[in-house]
């Protein structure tokens, strides 16, 4: 049901890659960080995940023991279920001020316990948010994918948990694995990221950012995590040049 992406003394990170599959909405994996009596939860989805979710997440953490709910966004398949969570489990949403409004659309006005106390409304330049002995921070990744926009770098596994950049969309049944053969990989990227990124100015305030970043893996919501340095230089250097988003209207400066 889940996968050990890392494990060190008492912290781990797992990914949930095949509770949703391609033929029910977008393939899509939720991730898990365990540090000793502490953990988070990211991008967990929406109706058609939380049973399954809390299901397999019981494996390493009770749903109501969670600590945090990290969401880098506020699409459906990322927080839709908030309203369960807040409901079944006890874990604070993290996610931009500017979704903080928003999100509790999700909610029924009748539902105890859900007001502002259950979130961590994170400013544009992100924070560290503290987990166990250590910590994630919030990078911000605004304008890429969402105009409030984060990604989570879990410090400890050297880990970017990257939202929706580095998507890729996979013949159901792909096993998680990290991606082997860049060039081959292109193509599983390429449509997804013209349309659903915003720009490539948006793109290169990004690259700046991340080349910034220690990273080990950079595991996308959707299909194959990227790892080892060459690759994830690559990663980068793809994105920066990329146009997407507003670059490709019909009229716009370069097309
Ligand atoms: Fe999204
Ligand atoms: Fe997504």
């Amino acid at each position: 049901m889940s996968i050990e992406l890392f494990r060190q003394g008492n912290h781990a990170c797992y990914v949930f890659s095949d509770l949703v599959r391609g033929d029910e909405g977008v393939q899509a994996n939720q991730f898990l960080i365990v540090d000793g009596g502490d953990s988070a939860l990211i991008d967990p989805g929406g109706a058609l995940l939380y049973t399954p979710l809390s299901i397999a997440l019981s494996a390493h953490v009770q749903p109501r023991d969670l600590t945090w709910i990290l969401a880098s966004h506020q699409d459906p398949d990322v927080i839709g279920s908030v309203d369960s969570w807040l409901l079944y489990s006890g874990a604070r949403i993290v996610c931009s001020r500017l979704w903080g409004r928003f999100i509790p659309h999700g909610v029924p006005h009748y539902q105890k316990d859900a007001g502002r106390e259950r979130y961590l409304l994170l400013e544009d330049e992100g924070g560290r948010i503290p987990l166990g002995g250590g910590h994630v921070e919030a990078v911000p990744a605004h304008f890429l994918h969402s105009v409030g926009n984060f990604q989570f770098h879990d410090a400890a596994s050297r880990i970017l948990f990257s939202g929706d950049l580095g998507a890729s969309m996979m013949p159901a049944g792909t096993p998680y694995a990290p991606v082997e053969d860049f060039d081959a990989h292109l193509p599983r990227m390429a449509a997804f990221h013209r349309r659903y990124m915003a720009s490539n100015r948006a793109c290169r305030w990004w690259a700046r950012r991340a080349r910034q970043l220690d990273l080990a893996m950079i595991v996308p919501q959707h299909g194959l995590p990227i790892a080892g340095a060459a690759h994830i230089a690559r990663f980068i250097d793809w994105i920066e040049q990329l146009e997407c988003g507003v670059d490709l209207l019909p009229g716009a400066a370069g097309t």
